[in-house]
């Protein structure tokens, strides 16, 4: 009989002999840059509350503007939630329910907003698919097709961080790991308002919102009001590996889209620190 017990203990690995704690040893090994997968690839995350759920008014010339960008980019469409999921997270917090019964539940309404979204562009061979797929198989599916649309939250779910009872990591930080995971060529969040202002332009302190043209992540990190994305999406934005920046436009907006897409400045720049000197 042969004995494998010592041949498997001494398999070759730079990490073998290595406690993962430490990163002073894991580094010359994990501390190499990442490929980018997908670099061509242009992810859109539309809003569920600035978009969605306005209707056919709101959502009619987004898709417009997608189905006429199909023949210049390849699109990974992500689609928030909105007005359900804070329904939702209404009633289940009445009832006490944990964060980790709530998160796939607000899920569920980001993959039917983008449910609707893929049936208005089927005719341009666009199809909604589920997250394994777009973990999986994304490049098989954007060879058959310039665009494919998927729900925008993170499949945290009954994993989710019970950091708050609202889930922490929502549409937002969801579209951006893809992103970045991914190495894509650009990030544009979707949204109702002209980009990230000091304080909410549609709030309260309206009078002394200022729009912010161009910010770094961790200097919106200490701003202290609201902000029109999930606040976990600037602590992953710290540890991003390709993306030099997200932009967030105003979709309402007829051609904003297309030229955030086409590299151009219409909303608010933020900046993750890759890239900087
Ligand atoms: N600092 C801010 N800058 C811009 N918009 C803000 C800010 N704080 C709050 N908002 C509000 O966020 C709204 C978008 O809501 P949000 O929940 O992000 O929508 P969605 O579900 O579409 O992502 C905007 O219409 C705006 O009123
Ligand atoms: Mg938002």
């Amino acid at each position: 009989m042969v004995d494998s017990s010592n041949t498997i203990k001494h398999v070759a690995s730079p990490l073998a002999r290595q406690t993962l704690q430490d990163r002073q040893l894991t580094r010359p090994v994990a501390g190499v840059k990442p490929i980018p997968l997908l670099p061509w690839l242009h992810v859109v995350k539309i809003g569920g509350r600035a978009i969605m759920d306005r209707g056919h008014q709101a959502i009619l010339p987004v898709v417009e503007e997608l189905r006429a960008l199909l023949p210049e980019h390849r699109l990974l469409i992500l689609t928030g939630a909105g007005i359900r999921a804070r329904h939702l997270y209404g009633v289940g917090l009445d009832l006490g329910l944990p964060v980790g019964s709530l998160a796939p539940l607000a899920a569920s309404e980001a993959g039917q907003n983008g449910h609707l979204l893929a049936s208005l562009l089927a005719r341009d061979g666009v199809s909604y698919i589920e997250h394994p797929a777009i973990a999986n198989q994304l490049a098989i599916h954007l060879t058959a097709a310039r665009a494919v649309v998927g729900s925008a939250f993170p499949p945290y779910h009954h994993h989710e961080f019970p950091t708050s009872r609202i889930p922490p990591h929502r549409a937002d930080t969801g579209a951006f790991l893809l992103a970045d995971a991914l190495g894509a060529a650009s990030l544009t969040l979707v949204e109702d308002v002209d980009g990230v202002y000091t304080a909410d332009p549609n709030g309260p302190d309206a009078a002394q919102a200022e729009l912010l043209a161009d910010v770094d992540a961790h200097e919106l990190q200490r701003q202290v009001g609201p902000l029109p994305f999930d606040r976990a999406l600037l602590e992953v934005m710290a540890n991003a590996r390709h993306l030099r920046h997200v932009q967030l436009i105003n979709g309402r907006v007829p051609g904003r889209l297309t030229a955030a897409l086409r590299g151009r400045h219409v909303g608010t720049l933020i900046r993750t620190g890759v890239g900087a000197a």
